[in-house]
């Protein structure tokens, strides 16, 4: 049966398009986008969108979904099932499971179960080198064939700088990104959090904020040498910023990441010792809170991806120094993210694209368009509606979120998935 939105505001960055359209869907596809009243409802399902966004299908591009080897953390299906309550379409799946995701019969494993298992698309990101161990490079060819959309070693920088340089030059023998964990494992030392006035006070060792500008000075210099297409996670320094703002205006293939928790909180949200606020690359300071906001906006950074994170208290109910890093992101992200477009530092059409356009273009995948004959992946937005987190509504199986109370303003109320409704509110 065809299914018919009406009445919605459609916000489709790739058509350039903010207006009030019907959508028509399907077959699982997008038919038409009609200004109001023209497509006739008789005989096909309704969804009633006044007053709400409807939007393509976000895509988060960085996301840890633990299966396989720690289930008791994450599931493909659990994962995903938080993808779409939190209005997630699509998701990039990075490689640091157990077994590392190196080879085809891992990367063939994942899309297997997330046939079977998933609520969202799954898009696996293989390593970079054998095992993450930064010493030998994976099989690109074999890694692409069975499915593989890019190469990470998330998690872990490639230290070896030449090893890094024959990585861009073999992925980009088969178009593939690498998505680069920009961090110099040196300068990082055994810091937990970021190095600054915070970091003193709590007595915590310090990792600086050019533990990453170094790595990602490298980067862009190798990308520039060897013209494959770089692409930087989880940006959360100003200067990070700045280096990738000028790669850009030189001309050189880089495409570049933030997460919500670094337009959202500072360092400080580690005082008490808070272990759901560590997180690598460490929560920064005001400054660079507001020059992640200014790279947004002037298109330096082109993705929001969460980086979900999931951990249980088995890894994070420990002393601070102890902990693991990371947090969970899939239910919060769009929330926060929202809070750019109410303050006015990014529109709507400019965040859907962080959101999904440009992830779908990065990563080299369908989706992040409304144009009829793509797949009906799309989210229906509330962007007035208030809502309080609380982790224990939550479809991941873990909890360690610094946002537990928050109240936000905006959500997912419908997210479909191939034209099927897989999430309401
Ligand atoms: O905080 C993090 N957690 N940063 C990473 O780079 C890896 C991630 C994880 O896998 O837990
Ligand atoms: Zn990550």
């Amino acid at each position: 049966m065809s299914l018919l939105i009406t009445g919605g505001l459609v916000v489709d960055p790739s058509q350039n398009l903010t207006a009030a359209r019907d959508v028509l869907i399907a077959e699982g596809k997008i038919i038409a986008l009609e200004p109001p009243g023209r497509l006739l409802p008789e005989g096909r399902q309704i969804i009633a969108a006044q007053g709400l966004v409807v939007t393509c299908g976000l895509i988060d591009m960085h996301v840890h979904l633990r299966e396989p080897g720690e289930e008791y953390k994450e599931t493909i299906a659990s994962g995903t099932r938080a993808a779409a309550q939190g209005g997630f379409t699509a998701v990039a799946a990075m490689p640091n499971t157990k077994p590392v995701n190196d080879n085809a019969t891992t990367t063939r494993f994942i899309l297997e179960r997330a046939k079977l298992t998933a609520s969202a698309r799954v898009y696996p990101v293989a390593a970079v080198t054998v095992g993450s161990q930064g010493q030998a490079l994976a099989e690109y060819a074999d890694l692409k064939g069975a499915g593989a959309v890019a190469l990470s070693d998330d998690g872990r920088p490639v230290m070896n700088a030449l090893l890094m340089r024959r990585a861009l030059e073999y992925a980009r023998t088969f178009d593939l990104p690498i998505i680069s964990h920009a961090e110099d494992l040196h300068l990082r030392a055994d810091g937990v959090m970021h190095e600054g006035v915070v970091s003193v006070c709590l007595g915590l060792k310090g990792i600086p904020a050019a533990a990453e500008e170094v790595m990602v000075s490298r980067e862009v210099a190798l990308a520039q040498l060897t013209g494959a297409r770089l692409h930087i996670a989880h940006v959360s320094t100003a200067g990070s910023v700045e280096i990738i703002r000028r790669a850009k205006a030189a001309g050189i293939p880089v495409t570049a990441e933030t997460a919500p928790h670094y337009f959202s909180l500072t360092d400080e949200a580690v005082e008490g010792y808070n272990t759901n606020a560590k997180v690598n690359p460490p929560l920064r300071t005001a400054t660079d809170v507001a020059a992640i906001k200014a790279g947004l906006a002037d298109g330096t950074l082109d993705a929001i991806a969460s980086d979900h994170a999931p951990h249980s208290s088995l890894e994070k109910d420990l002393e601070f120094a102890a902990a693991a890093f990371g947090l969970i992101g899939l239910e919060t992200s769009l929330g926060l993210s929202l809070k750019l477009v109410h303050d006015g530092h990014l529109t709507l059409s400019q965040l859907i694209a962080k959101m999904s356009t440009n992830p779908a273009r990065i990563l080299g995948v369908e989706g992040g368009t409304l144009t009829p004959g793509a797949p009906a992946d799309l989210t229906i937005i509330d962007l007035q509606r208030e809502w309080q987190v609380e982790v224990n509504s939550f479809a991941s199986k873990s909890r360690n979120c610094p946002f537990q109370g928050w109240r936000l303003k905006g959500q997912a109320v419908y997210t479909i998935l191939g034209g099927k409704v897989v999430w309401q509110a």
